[in-house]
């Protein structure tokens, strides 16, 4: 491919490029510093690429997403979310045999240490449970000393994969005031996530399978998304070799942020603001467009996809599919719809390309699951941690990683002599 040129100050400089397996052109700025004595600005990193990856594919004006190059549609149709943590982690479907071996590894490794219970005492009845489920992630590392050895990481991959859904589930019924409920070896994993959650001791209780139909959708549609805000986090704090269970708490705290992974929360939180409003979403709508409101439709708009993304449009569908199944009428749906409908036609809206994104009806599926709304981003968190692992295993397999250490063009105050403080 024919180098970029770039000219600056009259001297003309020269990088190499190179295009992607889906033909995308990177030019290689490596040596941009050295060679020209300034950086690239690119706040927000819009136009940055910070690695190469094999793992996740998302073409934003085609509305296009797939996992190692298996369509999201297929994938969502076909698989289990175990096959999917298989899949974006190890690089392809598991035959019969590594899929049983992969589920064994994950039912035997789902209990947490007794001691760690003791955790959950400590924090408020109020807490949020993101902030459990990271703190207690990142606790994992107190737990598995060595977690950086490379003999250990494989056996690592699988504790957290496993246990994570025991700690999501304990942070609930903490939160609920109910006694823990044990993870069972007979149940699959997201049967196994709904009964921790929703069993008491005083009775059993069969997790429906519209239930565990509509987690296994939920967890593989939100699995990964390539160099999105949290992913870019676990990969930043990974390149200075932190452990597995420090670079994906971090990454949980990342996904918190209401622009990312919180917005599930936001987006029930702002339906039941505009119904509590009596129903009247153009309000809501005209307010979004105003910048001086403060406000934003949560659930609208993102960073790559500037034509539908492709999981909220499943999830569109699949949100009739699951209230219909579970025989629940959510006057949320409607209001969704019809804020949808109206900003396909709002020129605001279709000016700057602002769709439905993964986070607009993904609550409204949680809710009738039954799923409390501060547990949504948890959702998200237990969905994307296969992803987070595969692209963390991926930076560290790297032997070309380097730490992560963007510069910066610096703005302040030209050097100046220190003022005691008598004379200031
Ligand atoms: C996720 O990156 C990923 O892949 C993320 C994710 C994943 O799977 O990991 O897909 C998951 O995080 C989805 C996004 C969830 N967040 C929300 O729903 C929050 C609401 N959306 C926005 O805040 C916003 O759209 C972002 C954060 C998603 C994207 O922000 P950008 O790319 O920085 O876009 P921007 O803020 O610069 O907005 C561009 C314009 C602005 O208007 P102008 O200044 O050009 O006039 O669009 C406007 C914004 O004001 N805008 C909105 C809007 N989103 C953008 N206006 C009203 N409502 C909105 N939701």
């Amino acid at each position: 491919m024919d180098n970029a040129k770039l000219i600056l100050n009259g001297q003309e400089y020269e990088f190499p490029t190179f295009a992607g397996s889906e033909g995308e052109v990177g030019i290689d700025f490596a040596a941009l510093r050295s060679q020209t004595k300034a950086i690239s600005y690119d706040p927000g990193y819009g136009n940055t690429g910070s690695c190469s990856s094999a793992i996740t594919f998302i073409n934003g004006e085609k509305g296009i997403l797939r996992y190692r190059g298996y369509p999201i549609e297929q994938v969502a149709e076909n698989a289990s979310f175990v096959e999917v943590c298989y899949l974006l982690i190890y690089g392809d479907l598991p035959n019969r045999e590594q899929l049983e071996s992969f589920q064994h590894d994950l039912t035997y490794h789902t209990m947490i240490h007794e001691d760690m219970k003791k955790f959950f005492e400590g924090f408020p009845p109020s807490a949020h449970p993101m902030a459990i489920l990271a703190s207690m992630v990142i606790s994992l590392s107190a737990y598995y000393p060595g977690a950086n050895d490379p003999e250990n990481i494989d056996l690592n991959i699988v504790r957290l994969l496993a246990k994570i859904k025991t700690l999501a589930a304990f942070a609930y019924k903490k939160s609920i005031g109910q006694p823990y409920v044990y993870p069972r070896n007979d149940l699959s994993y997201t049967a196994d996530f709904m009964h921790m959650m929703f069993a008491v001791p005083a009775e059993p209780y069969q997790v429906p399978d519209v239930l565990e139909r509509a987690l296994n959708l939920l967890l593989i549609l939100h699995a990964d998304h390539e160099q999105n805000c949290s992913t870019s986090t676990v990969r930043m704090v990974g390149s200075s070799q932190a452990d597995l269970f420090a670079s994906i708490g971090a990454g949980i705290c990342a996904l918190w942020g209401p622009l990312h992974g919180g917005a599930n929360q936001q987006v029930i939180q702002m339906l039941e603001m505009i119904q509590a409003d009596g129903g009247d979403y153009q309000k809501y709508i005209n307010m979004a467009k105003d910048k001086d409101s403060g406000f934003r439709l949560f659930g609208f708009g993102h960073r790559v996809y500037k034509n539908f993304d492709p999981r909220a449009r499943i999830l569109k569908q699949s949100a009739d599919e699951v209230l219909g199944a579970l025989g629940v009428k959510d006057p949320l749906l409607a209001i969704a719809k019809n804020l949808e409908e109206i900003t396909l036609k709002d020129e605001y809206f279709v000016e700057r390309k602002l769709y439905p994104n993964v986070d607009f009806y993904s609550g409204i599926i949680y809710r009738a699951m039954g799923i409390p709304t501060d547990m949504f981003t948890v959702l998200f968190a237990l969905g994307r941690l296969p992803g987070w692992i595969a692209q963390w295993k991926e930076m560290r397999d790297d032997p070309k990683t380097r730490i992560n250490r963007p510069r910066q063009i610096y703005t302040g105050a030209t050097e100046r002599s220190f003022v005691p403080l008598n004379k200031r």
